[in-house]
């Protein structure tokens, strides 16, 4: 067989660095991210440590998680940082109203988790919090004396508190959301409202200490565009955030794990959304925004399916669809690297597609985890340019290029992943560098497995990668892909 396909790695031609917080993660008070997946009460059948589930952590220090989002998403706009601080048999126990929605039973936030719990999480899985205030329904002041709280290097009263709550040294948090969709619930704002709102908490947070903000944004553009027409001030925002979740709010995908040929092309077309999303918040930005000083900031992105409902806690399978999608928008990060400075999966444990999955007794990765695994060397080095020539099928949705691919430099050698979205067949990829390539070597991600297999505590450790099947052939390499697969490749070249 000859390849069917090509990817032309333009060695000379470098985007930019790929911040290693664009393989970020997200955390939320709701189902059993927090609670269940990574806090849980004393009597639990797990080891823990400082109340956190050691099998979740070792995972998650494993990946090198990079950054973590806290505490929400919607949860952000209803949370109430004091709450969550001091000692715990004195913190209040409050209805969490927005997941409440559409649950049996009342459904409350204990506040067992809290600043300090989180970011000890940071430290133990080597991850830079990434703290979402409440602009919903909090106020600046609020705000402010949060960043303050963890930041404040001085002698103040929240600092002294701080102390007595195990933390004399602060713990300089750099990233701050503002508010989290408040156009929809963070508070259904205008973006003029939230633009004014905006303005005041993040002259105040700035002042306290808040050296990155995060600004709301939104995949309906025009929100972009009237918020920074309203703002005018500009350099209060350093990243603007987009979310993009596909497979239930869009064209139907089937489930999980059940889909026809044409939901599963339909799925993978529908997460190239996400690359648009960047390219038109980007757009708006250069022209409303008079500065380029502002980054995007992909903060909840990831596949939703519909049987994914606040009953079940946001929870659904995770597929080896799902994960090869994960991989082709995670190249999509890279080929805008110039732009894109942080990104969040959502969500890191059991809700969505988390990366790892737990019950009463265990924690096991899935087949995303192995994906986000596979594309570590990218965290940190210098994306390429990269050109996919490759066979597009057609979806009511817009054409679907059979093979993505992406390419970065780190210290020794190019490193290449190259996924094969065909659903049955297998694609053999010729890469070329500027170069010859002298020495080459990589893996392979689900060669053994059909599109919806999925995960579960006995099967998982079958999703983790195989040597590829790699060959040099006039000085390019050619590799070989099975049906809905995902390879990373390392080279050295001349
Ligand atoms: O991740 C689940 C929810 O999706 C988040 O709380 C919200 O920000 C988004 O709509």
């Amino acid at each position: 067989m000859s390849p069917t396909d090509t990817v032309r790695v333009q060695t000379h031609d470098e985007i930019d660095r790929v911040n290693p917080n664009v393989h970020g993660h997200f955390a939320e008070h709701l189902g059993r991210c927090i609670y269940g997946g990574i806090w849980v009460s004393d009597d639990d059948q797990v080891q823990t440590t400082d109340g956190m589930r050691e099998d979740t952590l070792e995972l998650l220090s494993d990946l090198g998680l990079n950054q973590l989002r806290w505490p929400g998403g919607c949860f952000a706009d209803d949370y109430h940082w004091r709450d969550g601080i001091g000692p715990r048999e004195d913190r209040p126990r409050r209805p969490n109203d927005f997941w409440a929605q559409g649950q049996e039973e009342t459904y409350e936030e204990s506040n067992e988790f809290g600043t300090e719990e989180f970011l000890r999480l940071c430290r133990h899985v080597d991850a830079e919090p990434f703290l979402a205030a409440n602009l919903g329904s909090g106020s600046p002041e609020e705000a402010r004396r949060w960043v303050e709280y963890c930041n404040n290097e001085g002698d103040t009263a929240l600092t002294r508190e701080r102390a007595e709550n195990g933390s004399p040294e602060p713990h300089d948090v750099t990233y701050w959301g503002v508010g989290n969709e408040n156009w929809g619930c963070g508070g259904r704002f205008d973006p003029e409202t939230y633009a004014n709102e905006f303005r005041r908490f993040a002259h105040f947070m700035k002042l306290a200490g808040a050296e990155e903000t995060v600004a709301c944004g939104h995949i309906n553009e025009d929100w972009n565009r009237r918020f920074f027409a309203e703002l005018t001030e500009p350099d209060l925002v350093d990243h603007l955030s987009v979310h993009r979740y596909y497979g239930r709010f869009g064209p139907d995908c089937g489930s999980a794990t059940e889909f026809d040929r044409e939901e599963y092309y339909r799925f993978f077309a529908h997460s190239l959304q996400v690359g648009t999303d960047i390219d038109d918040a980007i757009a708006t930005i250069d022209t409303y925004a008079s500065t380029d000083d502002i980054g995007i900031a992909v903060d909840e992105w990831g596949a939703w399916h519909p049987e994914a409902e606040s009953e079940n806690g946001l929870e659904q399978e995770n597929s080896v669809r799902d994960a090869v999608a994960a991989a082709g928008v995670m190249d999509d990060f890279n080929h805008r690297a110039d732009a894109i400075e942080m990104a969040n999966l959502a969500q890191a444990v059991n809700v969505l597609q988390c990366v790892v999955q737990t019950d009463e007794e265990a924690a096991w990765p899935t087949p995303t985890y192995q994906v986000f695994d596979l594309y570590q060397p990218h965290a940190g080095a210098t994306a390429l340019r990269t050109v996919v020539d490759t066979e597009e099928k057609e979806t009511d949705i817009g054409d679907l290029p059979l093979v993505s691919a992406s390419a970065t430099v780190g210290e020794d050698a190019t490193y290449v992943t190259v996924s094969n979205r065909h659903r049955t067949d297998e694609r053999m990829v010729r890469v070329t560098l500027d170069g010859e390539v002298r020495d080459t070597s990589g893996q392979v991600l689900f060669s053994d497995h059909d599109p919806s297999d999925y995960s579960a505590r006995d099967n998982a450790d079958e999703f983790t990668a195989d040597d590829a099947e790699i060959a040099i052939e006039d000085g390019s390499l050619v590799v070989d892909l099975p049906p809905c697969s995902v390879a990373g490749v390392s080279i050295e070249s001349t």
